[in-house]
């Protein structure tokens, strides 16, 4: 199950030891939970204002700030929007000073991506909102296909009072894959709209990017392992932050209110330990080539043929 490593540093721009560094990396990459139990991230007076429902996305759980459209979906608009839009922008570039302090292996190839701030109480207020994220999975996005990159994410509680966000944490990615890998089927390519996505987002769904959707899938419509798969729950408090690899360590929130969240995408060659990725544990048990698996042509039917003849023998072996 996963560990709790915790950093100690209560400031943003905070430099670490070689040790901190090294040790915390081996940790993080290894699928274990990195705290920073005195980091809190600090609102200005005016921001204070938006620790409330009011400024939700209407259409989402989460505000999204796009940082490559500088786009952000919330209630709110003019200036109060635009106060909104710094407040996630600082956050998201507070969290990437961090990670670049603590993981210098990192800085040359690690990319931010969205970021989010997630006003709702997990529980209660529009609770159907956030029921999917109250599901044990790993993360696999629908819309930004990561081609075996790594997925990490990092956040802050910043909710005013006492509240801590309340995580579900499950078993090693290799024990989901032994379960779910067999029980993937023929890829389904996504529709052509969810193929494109902006500006330097644009990369197409690999092999890779199937099976972990699916695998995705499986686990959240899947209410025995729910229920009975190995998994421990973590209270992450008020003025605390953390961070994790999303795409290997199975979490469900449970309960919590106000949050920014910061996306990162990682090549897993940056990784120190590769063969910890989804990428090198899913293609060591496939024997396949995920990122390759689907030849490049400009028909459909052809570009299907190779992963799902292969995949289909590595099952029938499997079985
Ligand atoms: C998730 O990433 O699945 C939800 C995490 C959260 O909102 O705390
Ligand atoms: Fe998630």
């Amino acid at each position: 199950m996963p560990e709790i490593y915790k950093v100690s540093n209560s400031k943003w721009d905070e430099t670490f030891s070689s040790e901190v560094q090294k040790e915390a990396l081996k940790m993080f990459e290894q699928g274990n939970l990195i705290t920073f139990p005195n980091l809190a991230f600090e609102l200005t007076e005016d921001e204070q204002a938006f620790l409330s429902t009011e400024c939700e996305n209407p259409k989402s759980k989460n505000i999204f700030y796009n940082r490559f459209a500088d786009r952000i979906d919330t209630a709110l608009e003019g200036k109060d929007k635009q106060r909104l839009a710094d407040m996630i922008i600082r956050f998201g570039d507070h969290a990437t000073k961090l990670v670049h302090a603590l993981f210098p292996d990192y800085v040359d190839q690690i990319e931010q991506d969205m970021l989010t701030y997630r006003p709702l109480p997990v529980e209660g207020h529009d609770a159907s909102k956030n029921k999917r994220d109250m599901l044990l999975h790993v993360d696999a996005f629908s819309k930004r296909p990561s081609q075996g990159k790594r997925i990490i994410r990092f956040f802050s509680n910043i909710h005013p009072g006492d509240m801590t966000r309340d995580w579900r944490l499950g078993e090693p990615f290799e024990d989901v894959a032994n379960t779910f890998l067999p029980d993937v089927t023929v890829p389904i390519l996504p529709n052509s709209k969810n193929l494109k996505t902006r500006g330097k987002l644009n990369r197409k769904f690999s092999l890779y990017d199937h099976v972990m959707l699916q695998i995705h899938d499986m686990m959240k419509a899947n209410p025995e392992y729910q229920k009975n798969c190995k998994q421990m729950i973590v209270k992450l408090p008020p003025r605390t932050s953390w961070m994790v690899m999303t795409d290997t360590v199975p979490h469900a929130v449970m309960a919590g209110q106000f949050c920014l969240e910061q996306t990162f995408f990682l090549p897993v060659e940056a990784m120190v330990a590769p063969e910890h990725s989804p990428l090198k544990i899913l293609e060591r048990l496939t024997k396949m080539d995920l990122i390759k698996g689907r030849k490049k042509t400009s028909s459909h039917k052809h570009n299907r043929a190779a992963p799902i003849g292969a995949l289909k023998r590595w099952f029938k072996k499997a079985i």
